[in-house]
């Protein structure tokens, strides 16, 4: 297979995490007869400081024309000043929306070997945890009408699904779901919205075509309290934008250290777009000591998800379980005891390790 990649480093430790990140790309590909090419293009900081815009039309042009782009983080301090409009963080939107990104998925995965950084009680995590946030992007009250009154004192942000948009985010959410174990949970506020008993009949309707997997529904209050007393009740949680982008966080603080997850957004088609859930840390930037894992864990979810390279992406996580297994660490996950190391030697035992 041939796999063309468009790459966005981005800013701040952006650069660093995605060099690991191919290189771990550029191992698996080797073993197992795949050409790849990569083609680097600007976006956020970087872009501005040198076209003075943070998403060049060129960068989207690209990016539409690969299979799949591999995207670090951008923005930083530097950039605190630019106009609201052309901010780094404004590429992102961009990106998502311009490549027409309604899926989000983001794993949370915790590790056993990193139970302790886990903070809830272990009689609760167990033996670690494993729960995908299928997150719908591109609408709902991000996207909806907004506006305010001419005194100021009334302001608006409308709410609005139309039952397509629930459609196709429901399929996917099933689709994964038939993957894993079945078993999806939507997540709504239909006791009081109109959007979500929308959102509970499209969902119900989606399933009948489903027929190997289950369905449940909670309020989007009692799911964000499910999950930190019973986390295990979840496998696949579907939901839509604002209660997704809420409760991904929320899921990934029980994994631990923000530097091991990673996300894929998705469209109807193969393409995707696959980035870790942080930022580009700019306290750190530079110094070696970034986690790469989220960024190659992304890897993985682009070998899956837009290749159909199931055990190629499967060797990728398998190889992150057992640098962790062998004790390598960088210092946000760091214990004692443990093999301390920075983001290329992280990269180093990951990439032996395929
Ligand atoms: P952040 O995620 O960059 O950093 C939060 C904290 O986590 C920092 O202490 C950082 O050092 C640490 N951290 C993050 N990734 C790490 C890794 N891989 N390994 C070890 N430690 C890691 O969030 P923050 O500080 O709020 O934002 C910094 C900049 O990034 C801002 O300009 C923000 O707008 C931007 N940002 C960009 C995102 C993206 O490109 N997807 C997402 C979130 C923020
Ligand atoms: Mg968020």
């Amino acid at each position: 297979m041939n796999l063309k990649i468009a790459v966005v480093p981005g800013d701040g430790i952006g650069p660093d995490i995605v060099a690991q990140a191919i290189r771990v790309l550029d191992k698996v590909c080797q073993l197992n007869n795949h050409s790849v090419s990569y083609e680097t293009v600007l976006a956020g900081g970087a872009a501005i400081d040198k076209v003075g815009v943070s998403l060049p039309p060129e960068t989207l042009e690209v990016c539409k024309k690969s299979d799949a782009v591999l995207l670090g983080a951008v923005g930083g301090p530097k950039w605190d000043k630019v106009e609201s409009s052309n901010r780094p963080e404004k590429a992102l939107l961009g990106l998502r929306s311009g490549l027409g990104l309604f899926c989000n998925l983001r794993p949370a995965i915790l590790y056993k070997q990193l139970k302790s950084a886990c903070p809830l009680r272990s009689d609760i995590i167990g033996d670690g945890l494993d729960i995908m946030v299928v997150r719908e992007l591109t609408g709902g009250i991000y996207f909806g009408k907004k506006g305010k009154s001419e005194d100021g004192n009334e302001a608006y942000d409308i709410m609005s699904y139309t039952r397509p948009e629930i459609e196709r985010i429901a399929r996917k959410a099933f689709e994964i779901a038939q993957k894993r174990n079945g078993k999806v949970t939507s997540v709504d506020k239909a006791n009081v919205l109109e959007t979500s008993r929308l959102w509970r009949a499209t969902t119900e309707e989606v399933k009948k075509d489903y027929p190997d997997c289950s369905l449940d529904h909670l309020y989007v209050d009692n799911a964000s309290m499910q999950l930190v007393r019973n986390p295990h009740q979840f496998d696949v949680i579907l939901t839509e934008n604002m209660f997704g982008d809420i409760l991904s966080d929320e899921a990934s603080m029980i994994t631990g250290s923000i530097g091991m997850l990673p996300s894929a957004s998705l469209r109807e088609d193969s393409f995707g777009m696959y980035e870790p859930i942080h930022g580009s840390a700019p306290d750190i930037a530079g110094l070696d000591i970034a986690n790469p894992i989220a960024t190659i864990l992304s890897i993985a979810m682009m070998l899956r998800y837009t290749f159909s390279l199931a055990k190629e992406a499967d060797s990728v996580e398998a190889a992150v379980y057992q640098a962790l297994e062998d004790g390598y660490r960088t210092p946000d996950i760091y214990t004692d005891g443990m093999i301390k190391v920075g983001t290329v030697g992280m990269g180093d035992a990951i990439v032996e390790r395929i």
